[in-house]
């Protein structure tokens, strides 16, 4: 018999303000992330209870459904896990549902709402899930990544951070690559949590003025954001390295043209030579070997990729508990 020696993780009790959805990573204010991150360390630390857990039955008799209009190995997987070990029910639409284009977007989440709990979905347009959340008053809503945001990913890579560094205020991340979904989310968590963040892309692929400003005005313990044109220039003294694929899904048409663009932005063993000696490397995945990192990087004691991955599996869970079993402020 396994060995029940971690602590029970605690359900959740009604203090901090918590929304309706999880679109955005600022959809959490400071206080809201960082109770999220002690409560994945729980879930984490207490997982070997399994059944006997104190969550094991936090979503009974809910329905969790999900729908994807784009590839996902981990998203899916885990978003899967995490409804099952709270105890709730997933129900995983097909992407002939075609929000917006079969019926409307407002139709499409008027109909679920009346089955489901809550909805977890991956698309292209951030205004499109918007939409969909808006006319759901009772429906909770997960971004699974659009092509502004990856809320759920970042906030695993806190948990990531933290369990290497104990606290994240005042340390510096260095992202090379494009200002992309997961470049906006890490520039509003990093600014929430008090982390300096150094983002490296090429002329007309920086971050979006609009993730610039919002990070800006969100910023906390004097966290700063800097955009670089040169990787060298960002990674300097950085306490952790993060890329990300140069071609986003829907961009693929672009990847020859995105290939030469970035090709100086690869994160490679003389570029994290610049970094602190302790450095981590850093990738929500999946990863292109060879172009935005090294097979020696990826595979490097510095790599946290996969203790990332497993993350998301935690952070799914508390963001789940929080949306379904706080009261939310609506
Ligand atoms: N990192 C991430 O979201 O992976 P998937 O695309 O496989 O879900
Ligand atoms: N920026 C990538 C992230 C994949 C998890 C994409 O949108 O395809």
């Amino acid at each position: 018999m396994t060995p029940r020696r971690a602590p029970a993780p605690t359900l959740p009790t009604p203090t901090i303000k918590t929304p309706k959805d999880f679109l955005s990573l600022v959809d959490f204010d400071a206080a809201a992330l960082d109770r999220c991150l002690e409560l994945s360390a729980q879930l984490k630390a207490g997982r070997v209870l399994g059944r006997d857990a104190p969550t094991a039955q936090a979503l009974a008799s809910r329905h969790v459904a999900m729908l994807f209009e784009k590839p996902s190995l981990r998203t899916r997987t885990t978003f899967e896990v995490a409804v099952c070990e709270l105890g709730g029910h997933v129900i995983g639409l097909t992407p002939d549902v075609a929000l917006g284009k079969r019926e409307p977007v407002a139709d499409v989440a008027r109909n679920l709402e009346r089955w489901v709990d809550a909805v977890v979905i991956r698309t292209f347009s951030q205004r499109l899930l918007e939409e969909f959340a808006a006319s759901a008053p009772r429906l909770h809503v997960i971004n699974a990544l659009t092509d502004e945001e990856h809320p759920c990913q970042i906030v695993a890579d806190c948990l990531t951070m933290r369990e290497r560094w104990g606290t994240l205020r005042g340390r510096t991340l260095a992202f090379v690559g494009d200002g992309n979904n997961v470049a906006s989310s890490l520039a509003l968590a990093c600014a929430m949590c008090g982390v300096n963040l150094h983002v490296a892309s090429p002329d007309g692929y920086h971050l979006p003025t609009s993730a610039v400003q919002r990070a800006t005005a969100i910023a906390r313990h004097g966290a700063r954001l800097r955009l670089f044109t040169d990787p060298a220039d960002a990674v300097a003294g950085a306490d952790a390295v993060y890329t990300d694929t140069w071609t986003s899904m829907g961009q693929e048409a672009e990847a020859d043209a995105r290939r030469r663009v970035f090709a100086r932005f690869q994160v490679n063993e003389e570029l994290m030579a610049l970094a602190r000696p302790d450095a981590i490397f850093m990738h929500c995945l999946p990863a292109h070997k060879g172009e935005e990192v090294t097979a020696e990087v990826f595979e490097s004691p510095a790599s946290v990729v996969f203790d990332e991955a497993e993350n998301r599996l935690h952070c799914q869970k508390a963001i789940l508990l929080m949306l379904l079993t706080w009261a939310p402020d609506l």
